[in-house]
């Protein structure tokens, strides 16, 4: 795992990164969203969305707690942000990563994912697992730092410099 820092100039970036990410990564793969309010987690799945080919307009599960799209892989976006450890414990998210029941064409986004860093799978070798961390840096621009499997990382970079 070794971390790197994309600077987003407004929205449509941001989109364009969730496209990218979307478009280029593999099944079972979790994406813990996190940072400020407004910092453009719901944006970048929004551009998610788009890179897996869904068609469906994405809202903000604040109170749905989770939405399941399908597209390309089946997304589901989860926001943490309302919620309390317990419900946060409650919700079972663990039967992505641990129910041999489950289709494995899943891609999981959850923002606000610190609040559940206890859950999260760490050395499972079949998941990928990103953190991915935005900063306002001013009205209109986003730092955001992804940390991830190297492999992967190196896509990423690969295909945003040529965008
Ligand atoms: N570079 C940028 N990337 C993303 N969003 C940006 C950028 N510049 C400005 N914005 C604005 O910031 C806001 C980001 O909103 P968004 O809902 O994606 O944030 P969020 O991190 O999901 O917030 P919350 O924690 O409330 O869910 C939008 O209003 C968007 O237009
Ligand atoms: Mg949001």
């Amino acid at each position: 795992m070794s971390p790197m820092d994309l600077q987003t100039k407004n929205k449509y970036q941001t989109l364009h990164l969730g496209q990218i990410m979307g478009d280029i990564l593999p099944p079972k793969t979790i994406l813990s969203l996190e940072g400020d309010l407004g910092s453009g987690k719901t944006i970048f799945v929004k551009g998610l969305a788009l890179g897996l080919h869904i068609a469906q307009k994405i809202t903000s599960p604040t109170f749905a707690l989770v939405q399941i799209y399908s597209g390309k892989l089946d997304l589901t976006h989860a926001d943490l942000y309302r919620l309390k450890e317990k419900e946060i414990l409650e919700m079972g998210l663990e039967d992505y990563w641990r129910s041999p029941l489950f289709s494995p064409s899943w891609i999981l986004a959850i923002e606000w994912g610190d609040k559940a860093d206890a859950i999260l799978p760490t050395l499972e070798k079949s998941i990928s697992i990103f953190h991915l961390r935005f900063r306002i840096l001013s009205k209109y621009s986003r730092n955001i730092n992804i940390e991830g499997p190297k492999r992967w990382l190196n896509k990423i970079q690969t295909s945003w410099q040529k965008s």
